[in-house]
């Protein structure tokens, strides 16, 4: 009875320590893994920034939405490149056509709530989903992928182990790529699961505040638990 309500206190001042900022919440959530795993979902960034940014647009999601994931002021207005902070990620074309015309005739869907319409298994089954022997065989520049019903698709498999670079020490490959990015995308469909972290609060505080009205009750009338 003791040792838990020391870890109640424990619980509710390391919480509370942490949610000092946005950087504590980031921190908090990637060592609890209460909703999602922030360390994750900034390296997936990367991933979109440097590669499936080249085709896709991101149309719900502002650069200054990376403040949630740790990034300050200036490194989100280095990126913004001389644009408003709160610039979104459009399609990277001048016109549809274009779009159309870089892409086999296909207009690269945009992917903001992919993961909403679909889910972040879906996002694994499309990346993991190329059958390497017989990529790029066909006429139409169509290459295989089981994850789609026609076993074919029009995206090439451009991601392959080191293409992005990590600005931490995560492993550069594949299979990292894939976690990372389907993390970063569950995030811009439903911004709000970074906020788990938050609704943790109240919760331990009852919590612990239950421990200790316990705990004294049991000290006034003198009673050992076991
Ligand atoms: C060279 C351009 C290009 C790049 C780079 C690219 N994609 Fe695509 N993507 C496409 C095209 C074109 C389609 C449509 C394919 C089709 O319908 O056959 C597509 C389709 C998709 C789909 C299926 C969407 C749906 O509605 O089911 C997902 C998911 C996807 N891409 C994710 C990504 C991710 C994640 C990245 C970055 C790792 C990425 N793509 C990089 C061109 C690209």
């Amino acid at each position: 009875m003791r040792l838990s309500f020391v870890f109640c206190v424990a619980c509710y001042c390391e919480v509370n320590a942490s949610a000092g900022g946005d950087s504590g919440n980031v921190a908090l959530l990637a060592k609890r893994g209460l909703g999602l795993n922030a360390a994750s979902a900034r390296r997936g960034f990367e991933v979109y920034w440097q590669v499936c940014s080249r085709c896709h647009s991101l149309e719900l999601f502002k650069l200054g939405d990376l403040k949630h994931l740790g990034y300050s002021k200036a490194q989100i207005l280095y990126l913004a490149n001389g644009g408003h902070i709160s610039k979104r990620l459009e399609l990277p074309y001048s016109s549809k056509a274009q779009a159309k015309a870089f892409n086999n005739g296909i207009v690269p869907p945009d992917l903001s709530l992919v993961v909403k319409r679909k889910n972040a298994e879906h996002i694994k089954n499309v990346l993991f989903g190329y059958a390497s022997v017989y990529a790029n065989t066909t006429a139409r520049n169509y290459y295989y992928n089981y994850s789609f019903d026609s076993g074919v698709t029009l995206m090439p498999p451009t991601l392959v182990d080191g293409v992005v670079k990590y600005a931490s020490k995560a492993r550069a490959n594949l299979v990292q790529y894939v976690l990372d990015v389907s993390e970063f995308l569950t995030w811009v469909s439903e911004p709000w699961t970074n906020f788990r972290g938050w609704l943790m609060l109240p919760a331990i505080s009852i919590f612990s505040l239950i421990c200790g009205l316990i705990y004294s009750t049991l000290r006034r009338f003198d009673l050992e638990l076991v």
